[in-house]
């Protein structure tokens, strides 16, 4: 079975109003989608509603993360099924940035990734080394074991709704793309691992995403990699040049 291209914007805190929100909704639909992919827009819990209204419906939306427990006396918290309850199928779990600076850790992250897809969420769990790990050429290493930490965690069944991406923290918003030979490669090692630790089948079937200063410029060289399965997109999501990303997938194998 193929694996489909998929393209995921990830806005982060982004953009600052309700107004700039809609125009970037409305660049969006406007635009044409030349390729054979599946698209899926991450945002604030806030714009989630927003999107689910107005994007093209075509294109998936997603949360950018979400709580371990259904609901409850967990202040600032937002949970699986409040997604659930307004059509939102898909949570990025695991970003370099709540793993950092939200200091969430690989067993909350096991939970989370539990929590989601019992709940009927697909995930795009995101892993990635910082500088002194490639540096000090433990990259490999250290994602290896953030996946590790997160297999155990996918239940029974559950592969399907996997999305991994591969995100290097020196490459995430500061205009350094991972070389086509980093990210192909690092997109084998986490395949290699998941035939060894689930199956081939997952192995064969999962998508592997690249994350990390993806352009209209750089997107089509990366997408031509065998193990690059797609992209999650950051800054370059919150403009029209994500089309052109989008349609980057005519260029994977
Ligand atoms: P940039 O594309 O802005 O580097 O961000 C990547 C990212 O973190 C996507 O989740």
């Amino acid at each position: 079975m193929g694996r489909r291209f998929l393209v995921g914007g990830n806005w982060k805190a982004n953009p600052k109003t309700i107004e700039e929100a809609n125009k970037l909704i409305d660049t969006f639909n406007g635009a044409q989608v030349t390729a054979d992919v599946e698209v899926v827009v991450a945002a604030p819990f806030l714009f989630l509603p927003l999107l689910k209204d107005r994007l093209r419906k075509d294109w998936a939306v997603s949360a950018e993360n979400i709580y371990t427990k259904d609901n409850g006396a967990y202040t600032g918290e937002v949970t699986a099924p409040m997604l659930n309850s307004f059509g939102v199928g898909w949570t990025i779990l695991g970003h370099s940035e709540r793993r950092d600076i939200l200091k969430e850790s690989d067993e909350f992250l096991a939970e989370k990734v539990t929590q989601a897809l019992n709940k009927g969420l697909k995930i795009i769990f995101c892993c990635g080394e910082h500088l002194e790990e490639r540096q000090s050429g433990q990259q490999n290493a250290f994602v290896s074991r953030q996946i590790e930490q997160m297999i155990p965690a996918v239940p029974e069944g559950k592969w399907g709704d996997v999305v991994i991406a591969y995100e290097p923290i020196w490459a995430i918003g500061t205009g350094k793309v991972a070389s086509t030979n980093d990210a192909q490669e690092m997109g084998k090692v986490i395949r290699d691992i998941l035939a060894a630790k689930v199956s081939p089948e997952v192995a064969a079937q999962t998508r592997i995403l690249y994350g990390g200063s993806v352009k209209p410029n750089n997107c089509n060289e990366l997408a031509a990699q065998p193990d690059v399965d797609g992209f999650l997109v950051g800054g370059a999501s919150l403009d029209a040049g994500f089309i052109n990303i989008v349609n980057s997938a005519e260029h994977s194998k």
